[in-house]
């Protein structure tokens, strides 16, 4: 559990150095996603803001993301300008995580619609997005919760058959470690010359292309029918609908 580290500022010097943007690291916070916004709407440039604990983590859909100090990775960045729209930048945001474990040896980890990372069918990471209009091509904040160290009993009782962490589907990963490959990874995707590569690597590595599901939004259902492929905006093709948002599930 090396992230601390950060705290050292010789070694976030050397990461920043290392990865071209800004690190800063609280112990403690309510929110890395509202902190990244407050210094996004402040014109703050590349950052990427990290904790070990967050008291009001924010997930979609206006739930909580809960996470005990220490044991998941926390962080949001700041993209200046901002490199698609929220909702499309989340989606690859998946195909950064999905390839950041690659990189340390998980290679096991899938996607579902529209952003969450699952091994073995339970959710281990997620990514949120927030843009924000300046004029000046605008900025976009991508935070992402990943489930590291858990255990079981560290999920509430209701998330402990639909959630899981790296620790509990076998892998010891080191946070700091992840971070550096996710950070090189978000860049990637950010990248416009690799839109189509990183939509063709969700779509292989998407849990319910091809499968009859059902697309809620608030809570009711509104699609349902073969999940047929993602739009190059990052919208499910559900039979002839294409849905911009809502959460889907197998039928
Ligand atoms: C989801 O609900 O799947 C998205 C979860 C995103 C959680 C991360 S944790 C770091 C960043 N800060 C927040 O408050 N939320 C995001």
């Amino acid at each position: 559990m090396r992230l601390a580290l950060l705290a050292i500022p010789a070694v976030r010097s050397a990461l920043e150095l290392e990865l071209g943007r800004r690190v800063e690291y609280h112990a403690s916070l309510p929110s890395t996603q509202d902190r990244a916004r407050e210094l996004g709407g402040s014109g703050s440039g590349p950052i990427v803001v990290v904790a070990e604990e967050q008291t009001a983590g924010r997930g979609t859909h206006g739930r909580s993301w809960l996470a005990p100090a220490g044991r998941g990775l926390l962080a949001s960045w700041i993209f200046r300008p901002a490199p698609a729209e929220g909702a499309l930048f989340a989606l690859l945001a998946g195909v950064a995580v999905v390839r950041a474990l690659d990189g340390l040896g998980m290679s096991t980890a899938l996607l579902k619609w529209p952003n969450d990372v699952e091994v073995g069918r339970n959710k281990v990471a997620g990514a949120l997005a927030h843009a924000t209009t300046d004029g000046e091509g605008g900025s976009l904040v991508l935070g992402i919760g990943v489930n590291v160290h858990q255990r079981r009993e560290d999920f509430p009782p209701d998330l402990r058959e639909r959630a899981t962490s790296l620790a509990l589907a076998g892998h010891t990963v080191d946070r700091l470690a992840l971070l550096v490959r996710l950070t090189r990874e978000l860049d990637r995707v950010a990248g416009p010359s690799e839109r189509r590569a990183a939509l063709d690597e969700w779509r292989k590595r998407a849990t319910l292309l091809g499968q009859h599901v059902e697309v809620l939004r608030d809570g009711r259902p509104v699609a349902r029918g073969i999940a047929r492929d993602i739009a190059d905006d990052g919208a499910l093709i559900v039979g002839d609908e294409r849905i911009a948002r809502g959460e889907v599930r197998l039928q």
